[in-house]
C-alpha cells in the first residue's frame, strides 16, 4: 500500500520592500516605482499556484505563508485572491494557518483590518527592537512607540501574533536584552522569534564590519544573548520548540514552520521561492527566478514560475531532513533518515549521546539543548557519518 502524500504549505515570496535594510540578504527590491509589476506579480503568483496543482495533485493544505520582502505592503485584494486560490486548489484544514509577515510602521498597521479580511489570522512583525537607537543601527524605517502601536493594533485584529526580534547587536548586555524581552512579551504575543543577528556576505553591515565600523558580538557574548534568551522566555511561559522559535503552547507554535521542519511538502510562489513535492516517490527540489520580471516572464512562458526542478536523491532528501528534523524539540526518526545508515547504536550516535549532544532515544534523533547551541557542528558530523 502507498503512502498517503504528506500535507501541503504555500510559500509567497513578496519581493518588495520600503527600504532595503543593511543587514538583509532576503531576495528583495526597493518597493518604489514598481507599482505595476507588483500587481502582475500577483496575478502571476495565482497562475503559478494553479500550475503547480497539477504535480502536486489532491492536498490537504496546512499553511499559507506570505513572506518577503514586505508583503504587508501588498494590496490586501491581491492578499485575499491569492489566499482564495490556495484554498480552491486544495483542502483547506479546518485549521488552515494563514500568516503574513509585516513591517510595524503606522501605515501598514492601517492595513490590517483589511489583511485579516483577506483571510490573513496570524501575522509575524518585525519589530525587531523596543529600543529606538538599537532601531537606528538596524537601518529601520519605524521607531520603538511605532512599533509598539503596530503590535497593539495586530493584537486586537488578528487571532494569533508572533513578534521577531534581532539580539547580538553590538554592545548589547544580557540585562538589557532580558529587559527589551520581557517588552516584547507584555505587547502579548504567543510566539516570538528572536534571530541573532547574522553578518551576511555581500550586506553593507558586512562592508561596514570590514571597514571597522562595528564589531559584532563574538561567540562567547552571542551564547550569552542565547542562553538569556532561553531561560528568560522559559520562565515566561514560552517553550523553545525550535532554535530561536518560542510559543505559548504546542498550538500557537508556527504550523508553516513545523511543514519545514517535519519534512512535508510545500509549493514555493513569487521571485526565488522554493519548494519541496513529493511525487511519484521522488521529492522535487523547485526554485524560481529571484528577479520578479523574470519570474513572471516564466509563469506566461511556461505555466509554473519555477525556473529549475530536480529530484533530490535519497541521500540528498535525508541530509535535507536531518538539518531541519533537528532543529525542533521533537527530532526526527531514524527511519526518516535511514538512507544516512544512522540508528541508535551508530558509533557516531552513541558518541554524540555519550557528549550530552543527542538525546538517548531508540526511535528518534533528537539534539538535546546543548547539542542545539551547536547545532552545526551535530549536523554536520551525522551527515558526514559512516553507513
Ligand atoms: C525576511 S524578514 C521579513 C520581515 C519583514 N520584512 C521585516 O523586516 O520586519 C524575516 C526576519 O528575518 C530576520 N532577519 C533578517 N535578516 C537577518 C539577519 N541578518 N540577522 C538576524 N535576523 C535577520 C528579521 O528578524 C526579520 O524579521
Ligand atoms: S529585513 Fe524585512 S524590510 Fe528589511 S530588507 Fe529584509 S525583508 Fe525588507
Amino acid at each position: 500500500m502507498t503512502e498517503p502524500p504528506p500535507p501541503l504549505g504555500v510559500y509567497v515570496h513578496w519581493p518588495y520592500c520600503a527600504r532595503i535594510c543593511p543587514y538583509c540578504d532576503f531576495n528583495v527590491f526597493k518597493a518604489k516605482g514598481r507599482e505595476a509589476e507588483a500587481a502582475e506579480l500577483a496575478a502571476a503568483i495565482v497562475a503559478d499556484l494553479e500550475a503547480q496543482r497539477a504535480i502536486t495533485g489532491p492536498r490537504e493544505l496546512v499553511s499559507v505563508f506570505f513572506g518577503g520582502g514586505t508583503p504587508s505592503l501588498m494590496d490586501p485584494a491581491w492578499a485575499g485572491e491569492i489566499v482564495a486560490a490556495a484554498r480552491r486548489l486544495w483542502t483547506p484544514a479546518a485549521d488552515l494557518e494563514v500568516s503574513l509577515e509585516a513591517n510595524p510602521t503606522d501605515a501598514e498597521a492601517a492595513r490590517f483590518a483589511a489583511l485579516a479580511d483577506a483571510g490573513v489570522n496570524r501575522l509575524s512583525l518585525g519589530l525587531q527592537s523596543l529600543d529606538d537607537a538599537a532601531l537606528r543601527f538596524l537601518g529601520r524605517n519605524h521607531d520603538a512607540a511605532e512599533g509598539r502601536r503596530a503590535a497593539q493594533t495586530a493584537a486586537r485584529v488578528f487571532p494569533r501574533l508572533s513578534l521577531d526580534l534581532i539580539y547580538a547587536r553590538p554592545g548589547q548586555t544580557p540585562a538589557a536584552w532580558a529587559d527589551e524581552l520581557r517588552a516584547a512579551v507584555d505587547l502579548g504575543p504567543e510566539h516570538l522569534s528572536p534571530y541573532q543577528l547574522t553578518i551576511e556576505a555581500g550586506t553593507a553591515f558586512d562592508r561596514a564590519v570590514r571597514r571597522g565600523l562595528f564589531v559584532p558580538p563574538g561567540d562567547e557574548a552571542g551564547a550569552d544573548l542565547y542562553e538569556t534568551t532561553q531561560a528568560m522566555l522559559e520562565a515566561e511561559g514560552f517553550e523553545a520548540y525550535e532554535v530561536s522559535n518560542h510559543a505559548r503552547g504546542a498550538a500557537a507554535r508556527s504550523r508553516h514552520n513545523l511543514v519545514y521542519w517535519r519534512g512535508w511538502d510545500y509549493v514555493g510562489a513569487g521571485p526565488g521561492a522554493h519548494g519541496r513535492i513529493t511525487t511519484g516517490g521522488a521529492r522535487l527540489a523547485t526554485e524560481a527566478a529571484d528577479r520578479p520580471a523574470d519570474y513572471i516572464r516564466g509563469v506566461h512562458e511556461t505555466g509554473a514560475g519555477f525556473e529549475s526542478r530536480e529530484a533530490l536523491s535519497p541521500v540528498q532528501a535525508a541530509e535535507e531532513r536531518l538539518l531541519s528534523g533537528l532543529r525542533v524539540r521533537e527530532g526526527v526518526a531514524f527511519g526518516e533518515v535511514a538512507a544516512l545508515g544512522l540508528s541508535a547504536r551508530h558509533p557516531t550516535v552513541r558518541g554524540l549521546v555519550n557528549l550530552g549532544l543527542l538525546a538517548d532515544d531508540a526511535e528518534r534523533l533528537i539534539a538535546s539543548p546543548a547539542g542545539r547551541r551547536v547545532l552545526d557542528s551535530v549536523t554536520a558530523e551525522l551527515a558526514l557519518a559512516e553507513p
